[in-house]
């Protein structure tokens, strides 16, 4: 799909997305809200992972402007934050060698076992960065969701973040993405705290002015 048949198919909401400046969202309470003021932390410092995933450059990208403002916000409630940039780092898929058994380690000694994985077993919170990708989220994402599988019941417990930007501001256009997000956290028996649908931010310009960045921050300041 070419970006005019994202604007084909977002014709309707476009007039939106300018009246709004950026896609609104409906009024679901637990997707693009904040927390109550420490009810995730109860008030303690929490060890963050923020995983990036858009190619764009830092300055560029919507979503890392999301993660930015989120870190913004978290670094100033007092939060230790790790921000690990996939599409930065040298990373390889699972090959599906079942050689960890589902317990580590990972036969590569890449980024993702070497710098990403010890970060993650040891914190309290995990926040997913990504572009919406054809509805779903990016491959540089997936290549580590995919690489929990070396340490899945080592990562059980932790809480979860997800935060998407996308062209698109038809009210199904994060759908597939919020399925696979809530699937995967059951799975990963995690607690979601906090969830940012940023539909209409196809550019920075876009997403700097939404209502999602000023989210991503409460969230970040609220946890
Ligand atoms: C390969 C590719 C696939 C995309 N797929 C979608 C899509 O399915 N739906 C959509 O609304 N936008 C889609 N987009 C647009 C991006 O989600 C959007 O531009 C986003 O703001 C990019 O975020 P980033 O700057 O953080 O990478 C796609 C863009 C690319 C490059």
């Amino acid at each position: 799909m070419n970006r005019r048949e994202f604007l084909k198919i977002s014709s309707m909401g476009a007039m939106t997305l300018f009246l709004s400046g950026c896609g609104l969202f409906g009024s679901d309470q637990k997707v693009n809200s904040a927390p109550e003021k420490g009810s995730v932390s109860g008030g303690k410092s929490m060890k963050i992972v923020v995983i990036n995933s858009s190619p764009h450059s830092d300055s560029e990208s919507t979503s890392k402007y999301l993660a930015a403002r989120f870190v913004d916000g978290a670094r100033s409630a007092g939060h230790e934050i790790f921000v690990f940039d996939a599409a930065k780092e040298d990373i390889h898929p699972c090959q599906g060698c079942d050689k960890c058994g589902m317990d580590g380690p990972c036969i590569f000694k890449d980024a993702i076992e070497n710098t990403l994985m010890p970060k993650m077993l040891e914190a309290d919170l995990i926040v997913l960065v990504t572009p919406l990708y054809y509805f779903g989220m990016s491959a540089q994402l997936k290549i580590i969701v995919d690489r929990f599988y070396s340490r899945t019941g080592k990562l059980h417990g932790k809480k979860s973040i997800m935060m998407s930007t996308a062209y698109n501001s038809a009210d199904w256009t994060m759908e597939a993405l919020m399925n696979h997000y809530n699937t995967l956290v059951r799975y990963m028996e995690w607690t979601d705290v906090g969830q940012v649908w940023a539909t209409g931010c196809g550019a920075r310009s876009l997403v700097e002015r939404s209502e999602f960045a000023d989210v991503a921050y409460k969230i970040g300041t609220n946890l």
